[in-house]
């Protein structure tokens, strides 16, 4: 596969640095309400201060990704597909954006701030029920949404990798010829 068919090496680091935190956050989002009451603020404040790193590198990846077209798929892919691919992709940005957003609505409207240890992001208002009740539903029905587009996007890939055996997936791998 030739360098300019490849994804570049920030657009990598950018892709697999995400995935792993946006897939712990889903796991660990679900699992919030599993876990006993007494430890559960810690872990609300745990996915919130990840969810922080990756709104800061959802930003920077979209402020990087307007300046740089991702590399053409392969000679011989049909408009279809391109479409949807395309479509597929900008969806999960936007899923990205708008589950960020409504996270952060969903702790400030608690009353809460977010502890980093070090620092703290300082709570900023009230509790609020009339706006964490639409925060929270937003956020959970985005963020199964996002989920099921996860599965639908490796699904794709996993395709491309063993059935059409076209070596898509090496345009995103580290390290790939
Ligand atoms: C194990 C999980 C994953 C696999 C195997 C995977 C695989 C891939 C591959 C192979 C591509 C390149 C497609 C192409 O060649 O055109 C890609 C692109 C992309 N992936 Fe994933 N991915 C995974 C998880 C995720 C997650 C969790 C997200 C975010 C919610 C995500 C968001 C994206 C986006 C937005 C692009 C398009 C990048 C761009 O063109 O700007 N991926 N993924
Ligand atoms: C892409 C990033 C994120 C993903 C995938 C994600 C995912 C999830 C999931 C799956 C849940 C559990 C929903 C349920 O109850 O079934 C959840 C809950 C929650 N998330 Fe996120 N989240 C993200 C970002 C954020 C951010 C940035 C914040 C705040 C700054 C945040 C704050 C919260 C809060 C406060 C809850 C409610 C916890 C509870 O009381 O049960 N999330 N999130």
């Amino acid at each position: 596969m030739t360098a300019a068919a490849r994804y570049t090496g920030r657009a990598i680091v950018y892709h697999w640095t995400m995935a792993a935190l946006i897939l712990f956050l889903l796991a660990q989002g679900y699992a919030i309400d599993l876990g006993p009451s007494a430890t559960k603020a810690w872990w609300v404040n745990l996915h919130s201060a990840v969810g922080v790193v990756v709104t800061l590198l959802l930003l920077a990846r979209i402020v990087w990704r307007i300046g740089h077209r991702p590399p053409d798929l392969p000679d011989g892919t049909s408009a279809l597909v391109r479409a949807s691919s395309h479509a597929a992709h900008m969806l999960l940005y936007a899923l990205m954006a708008v589950v960020c957003l409504s996270g952060f609505v969903n702790i400030f409207a608690r009353g809460r701030g977010i502890d980093f240890g070090l620092f703290q992001f300082p709570a900023i208002m009230a509790s609020d029920r009339s706006i964490t009740r639409p925060a929270d539903t937003t956020h959970i029905i985005l963020s199964y949404s996002m989920a099921a587009l996860v599965l639908l996007h490796v699904a794709a890939a996993v395709w491309h990798q063993w059935f059409l055996k076209d070596r898509l997936m090496l345009r995103m791998m580290p390290g790939a010829e």
